[in-house]
């Protein structure tokens, strides 16, 4: 038995629960196998023991559990990494954005979050020698800042064909948060039936923000939050894809040393992407990418430039 198994197939799973379970997003044995027993009783009216039993199977069906450690360095070695476009950045965090995690970059305004997300865009697309996967790019635009001039023009500076490079990119805006979620949920079929290689999320907070306002929607929020990123990390460790998101920074005026500044979403992030970058201005027209956290590689800056080609080294 494989992940092909469906759901219906699980035992204790009739048709009338498998469609249940598929109207909440739980379209394969995976997001089942990840889920808790609460989360599906809390969206679907399957009871909490039937829940638990679902998860057992779906567990044992994907033989998940313990692997040895050559196992687990096999499977490292299909992590395939995507060139940042400056040289620095790629040092600093080990050779690029990788396939099986979440990235995050978070940033104040203008500091160049989105212009990253199109350089990743382009480049995901080179060949491996070039710092690529030759595979293509899922692009959920939340804020509408989707420029498709701009990549085309980072595409003609890195001499590749821009109409093909746009082809590449399966784009889609996303409305409020909840057709965000909905969308990262869609992007399996998109990821199933073409080779992709990133999918970015940009930004991945925006439409979260405006729709939970107020303290009192703070921890729905947070729940929802957690919910599409595990959504997310899913389709990182299924498809072997990079995927990239964006964050704002909110301004912590009791801060009084040090930069004053903090990414929204706060611990479920710092959970959830396993490479984080803050990006600032700095002197001129030059930005700094710091790396705050990452699973092997020391914190550090590295200084960059965005210019017409691109995301470049200063
Ligand atoms: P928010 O989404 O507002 O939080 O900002 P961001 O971090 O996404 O900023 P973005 O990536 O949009 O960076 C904006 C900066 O990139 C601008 O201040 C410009 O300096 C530069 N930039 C944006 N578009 C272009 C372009 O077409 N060509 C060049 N050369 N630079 C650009
Ligand atoms: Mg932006």
């Amino acid at each position: 038995m494989t992940e092909e198994t469906k759901l219906e197939e699980l035992p204790g799973v009739g048709e009338k629960t498998a469609e249940k379970l598929k109207d909440e997003g739980y379209k394969d044995l995976m997001s089942i196998a990840a889920a808790s027993s609460g989360e599906i009783c809390g969206k679907t009216s399957i009871g909490e023991a039937t829940a638990e039993k679902i998860i057992h199977a779906a567990r044992s069906e994907l033989d998940m559990g313990f692997d040895t450690a050559s196992k687990v360095y096999e499977r490292k070695d299909d992590v395939g990494k995507i060139s940042m476009g400056s040289e620095k950045i790629n040092e600093l965090i080990g050779g690029g954005t990788e396939t099986q995690s979440i990235t995050e970059v978070y940033g104040g305004y203008g500091s160049g979050k989105t212009q990253l997300a199109f350089q990743l865009s382009v480049n995901v697309q080179k060949d491996e020698d070039e710092g690529g996967l030759n595979k293509g790019c899922v692009f959920i635009d939340t804020e509408n800042t989707f420029r498709p001039e701009r990549i085309k023009e980072i595409a003609e500076n890195a001499d590749m064909d821009p109409e093909e490079v746009l082809d590449n990119i399966f784009v889609a805006r996303a409305y409020n948060s909840d057709h965000q979620m909905v969308l990262a949920n869609e992007a399996d079929e998109i990821l199933e039936n073409n080779d992709i290689g990133l999918v970015i999320v940009d930004s991945l907070t925006g439409q979260f923000r405006a729709d939970y306002t107020g303290r009192g929607s703070l921890a729905e929020r947070q729940q929802k939050l957690n919910r599409h990123l595990h959504d997310l990390q899913r389709l990182a460790e299924v498809y072997n894809v990079a995927v990239f998101i964006s964050n704002q920074v909110m301004s912590k005026p009791d801060v009084m040393f040090g930069d004053p500044t903090e990414a929204i979403g706060g611990h479920i992030l710092h959970h959830a992407a396993a490479f984080r970058m803050y990006l600032r201005k700095g002197k001129g027209d030059t930005r700094i990418c710091k790396l705050v956290d990452s699973p092997y590689k020391p914190e550090g800056e590295a200084p960059f430039k965005i210019s017409e080609e691109g995301i470049i080294d200063k």
